[in-house]
């Protein structure tokens, strides 16, 4: 069959490369892909968001099965419109992807369900917004909408949270996703994220992973989408993922049907580990990037017939096998990311890094002739397997080190977590 994944990240890359080893796949298409999706698939140069145009595509290419990667193409609705003209594609509808699309819709979804999270409110006033504030401790303040990751400011005092609030809501820092705001309790633990497929009853988890969301070592500076993920991660105890699984997961799913909507695809859960037990930090409605890249390494299924069982119904007849090694992914991005950064710089040393037998993932890459170079934040995801986390972590970085361009920002303490 003809398989089409929509996106050009990193997650999309390491999608494209375990689709590429099913025997059931004969051609693989990326929309718009990046230089290394270009080396396993085609890529196809439509926009992540152009839904008519990628399903005009689809059409014309006989494409039997469509991957969403992000967010924001689910947000608007790409596999209601696919399954309208009868095409087959894996994610949840518009109405399902609320779950990240809207914060305020996820939370009050948790509060209906009693789903463990942090004491919130939601406002769309300004002025009530500060009120809060001014009786509570410290906050999260939270667009509502999609921000790209960029939309959670962390305000130890009131001062911060009122700037957050009047950047989000006056100066509209993320457009109409600001309109409105949840303001949540701060919570403190350690993060940790769990991924299921689900067809909308079988909730299937995946092996545990972990990502480092801050810029820099020791988990200093700004948040970005991921620095660097490990699989599996040790904090993550078969316990631990059960009442995850109890507590949150299955809840969400079944919550979702109660109220009428089908979740299918993709079900992600950013969790904080608190004194008081796993508390929900968000849901997102896609694979997690970079937690794909490890995870899609250490996963022994072929990953086609788990899509398909979750288009069909059918989850319950299906178990996943996972590699017992550890993998581990270092993100390589342009110096300045998750601010300002430069694009266009040329990569060299990415041959000589797949040599020590790490896959470079593309994230932000382009081709110029024979050239690859810099076309976004996070540019490369460096993902090694091993029989430990040292040994990973030794490979990847080996490949780290042979590749260069101007300006490289990564982080030294990928998996430090997970060797603990
Ligand atoms: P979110 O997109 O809602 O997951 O938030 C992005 C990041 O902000 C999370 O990964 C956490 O690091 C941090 N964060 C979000 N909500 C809270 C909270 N209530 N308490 C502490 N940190 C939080
Ligand atoms: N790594 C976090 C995310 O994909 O949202």
């Amino acid at each position: 069959m003809n398989v089409l994944v929509v996106g050009g990240g990193g997650r999309e890359h390491a999608l494209v490369w375990k689709i590429c080893q099913s025997p059931l796949v004969e051609k693989v298409y990326c929309a718009p892909g990046n230089a290394g999706t270009a080396s396993v698939a085609e890529n196809v140069s439509i926009g992540a968001d152009k839904i008519d145009e990628l399903i005009q595509f689809a059409q014309e290419n006989n494409v039997e099965l469509t991957v969403v990667g992000p967010e924001q193409p689910l947000v608007l609705g790409i596999v209601d419109a696919f399954e309208a003209k009868g095409l087959r594609a894996f994610g949840p509808s518009a109405k399902a992807a609320q779950l990240e699309g809207s914060k305020a819709f996820s939370k009050d979804l948790m509060k209906k369900y009693e789903i463990p999270t942090a004491d919130y409110q939601v406002f769309d006033s300004v002025e009530e917004a500060k009120n809060y504030i001014d009786r509570v401790g410290p906050v999260a303040v939270k667009a509502d909408g999609l921000a790209a990751g960029k939309g959670v400011s962390i305000c130890m005092d009131s001062e911060s949270a009122k700037k957050a609030v009047d950047e989000i809501m006056e100066q509209k820092a993320f457009g109409d996703a600001g309109a409105k705001i949840v303001i949540e309790e701060f919570l403190v633990g350690e993060e940790l994220s769990l991924l299921a497929f689900t067809d909308g009853k079988t909730v299937l988890p995946l092996d545990s992973a972990q990502d480092h969301k801050q810029a820099y070592d020791g988990d200093k500076g700004p948040n970005t989408g991921g620095m660097g993920a490990f699989s599996p991660a040790p904090i993550f105890t078969p316990e631990l993922k059960e009442q995850v699984m109890n507590e949150v997961m299955i809840p969400a799913v079944r919550g979702m049907e109660s109220d009428g909507i089908v979740y299918k695809g993709l079900l992600y859960a950013g969790l904080m580990l608190t004194d008081k037990g796993p508390k929900t930090l968000e849901f997102n409605a896609r694979f997690g990037d970079p937690e794909t890249q490890p995870l899609l390494m250490r996963m022994k299924n072929d990953i086609v017939p788990i899509f398909q069982a979750c288009i069909d119904g059918t989850l319950a007849k299906h178990t996943l096998d996972w590699d017992s090694k550890t993998a581990v992914c270092v993100v390589m991005a342009a110096k300045g990311y998750p601010g300002f950064y430069g694009k266009g710089m040329e990569i060299s040393g990415l041959k000589e890094a797949e040599e020590t037998g790490a896959v470079v993932f593309h994230a932000g890459t382009r081709s110029n002739g024979e050239k690859v170079e810099t076309s976004g934040g996070r540019v490369l995801g460096i993902t090694a397997l091993g029989d430990t986390m040292d040994s990973a972590l030794s490979c990847s970085y080996s490949a780290v080190e042979k590749i260069s361009w101007d300006g490289i920002h990564y982080r030294k303490d990928i998996g430090r977590r997970g060797a603990l």
